[in-house]
């Protein structure tokens, strides 16, 4: 299914958080909670936007490959996405320690209790750029970190259930 179809409002999702999971080239993957993002169509092709900050682990999976999934869950998964976005997967296999299960639909691997997967395919990456901000309101956010890489992507799919 593509976002055209899909019965569900992708802000109010990404705002509530998901996971963002990266598969790099060699297949290994990691993950993290995301709740920055949004959705709509570019060249021609339905897309959604990611901000990743360049210290996060799942960024070296984001930059070497060109795969990720954006996963919502139930409310069930709260302490999933506490532990994920807190923890790095340099220290935790977060796989394991939130007991993630992997199941293959329409071709790709999803989280076997995900209640919707969108599959990705990176089109574009860009560094946030001070230079560009017109507010200091958004300046404010990069005290301690590095800017976000956006990263467009291609929705490919999105798979309910
Ligand atoms: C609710 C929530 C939303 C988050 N959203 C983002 C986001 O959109 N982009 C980002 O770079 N980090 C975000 N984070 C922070 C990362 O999830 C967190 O730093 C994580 O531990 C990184 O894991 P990693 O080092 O394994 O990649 C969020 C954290 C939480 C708790």
């Amino acid at each position: 299914m593509k976002l055209i179809e899909a019965d569900f409002n992708f802000a109010q999702r990404v705002a509530k958080a998901g996971l963002l999971t990266a598969t790099k080239s060699d297949g290994s993957m990691n993950t993290m909670t995301v709740s920055w993002g949004g959705s709509g169509i570019l060249w021609g092709k339905e897309v959604c936007f990611v901000f990743v900050r360049p210290e996060r682990y799942t960024f070296e999976f984001c930059e070497n490959g060109e795969d990720m999934t954006l996963s919502f869950f139930d409310k069930e998964r709260k302490d999933t996405l506490a532990l994920c976005g807190t923890k790095s997967g340099r220290d935790v296999d977060k796989f394991e320690a939130c007991q993630l299960k992997f199941v293959a639909k329409n071709g790709v691997a999803v989280y076997e209790d995900a209640e919707l997967t969108v599959v990705l395919k990176k089109l574009y990456a860009q560094d946030l750029d001070e230079n560009c901000f017109v507010t200091d309101a958004c300046k404010s956010f990069y005290q301690n970190g590095g800017y976000h890489r956006m990263y467009i992507c291609e929705i490919k799919d999105i798979i309910v259930g």
